[in-house]
């Protein structure tokens, strides 16, 4: 498997120049390279690591700490069910056994076809929907226990592609992006964030003078 395609390796580098430090687009990147492959193959590691200037190990340390990054080849979906207080009290346990009984695997698990990975989260801030699950990030619910067939047909409809236009494959964070609103030339926005950053290393010196008493 290679590296970034070459359309997603202009649009990382894109993101890399809108960076004062090209390091800040490590994650990013992550995100681009996850949406381009499901997962952070060990060639895009390394691609990324060459786009931004650090080490491929930094990458990895990167992807294998953050729970929404993934160093292993996931199912198509990921499908969270959340177990914290509020989705737990509507019976967020019933809806984890039965998504494990659904999909044939315990949470970590990946169905033998490669269509879903199921995990137990926390509270992913869709408490009113409690108890619920996530596809790829996006919120369904609530799913009691006594209607759990609509668990079921949310799999059902994930699998057909019936949901497509709603859910992103590869549990990217967003599919789409700006092409309309407030637009920004990219200029603008790289010596903005230059400008910031300058001021922001000001400030740490004046205030390392401070502490210093103005003894140097
Ligand atoms: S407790 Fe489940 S989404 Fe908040």
């Amino acid at each position: 498997m290679a590296g970034l395609d070459k359309d997603v390796a202009a649009h990382a580098r894109r993101i890399v120049s809108l960076y004062p430090e090209k390091r800040s687009a490590l994650i990013p990147l992550c995100h681009l390279a996850q949406a381009q492959d499901g997962w952070l193959t060990p060639e895009a590691m390394e691609h990324i690591a060459e786009l931004v200037g650090v080490d491929p190990a930094e990458v990895a340390g990167t992807a294998s700490f953050y729970d929404m990054l993934h160093d292993k080849p996931v199912g198509r979906y990921l499908i969270g069910i959340c177990t914290n207080i509020a989705c737990l009290l509507e019976g967020g346990l019933e809806l984890l056994q039965h998504a494990e009984e659904r999909l044939g695997v315990a949470p970590g698990g990946t169905t033998e076809d490669g269509m879903f990975t199921l995990e137990e989260v926390e509270c992913v801030g869709a408490c009113d929907r409690a108890p619920c699950a996530a596809a790829n990030w996006r919120y369904f619910g609530p799913f009691r226990p006594g209607s759990l067939e609509s668990f079921d047909e949310l799999l059902a409809n994930l699998a057909s592609g019936a949901l497509d236009e709603e859910v992103p494959t590869h549990g990217v964070l967003s599919r789409t992006r700006r092409q309309r609103g407030l637009e920004v030339p990219l200029d603008q926005v790289r010596s903005q964030r230059v400008a910031e950053d300058a001021a922001r290393r000001r400030r740490q010196e004046a205030s390392a003078d401070q502490g210093d008493g103005g003894k140097s």
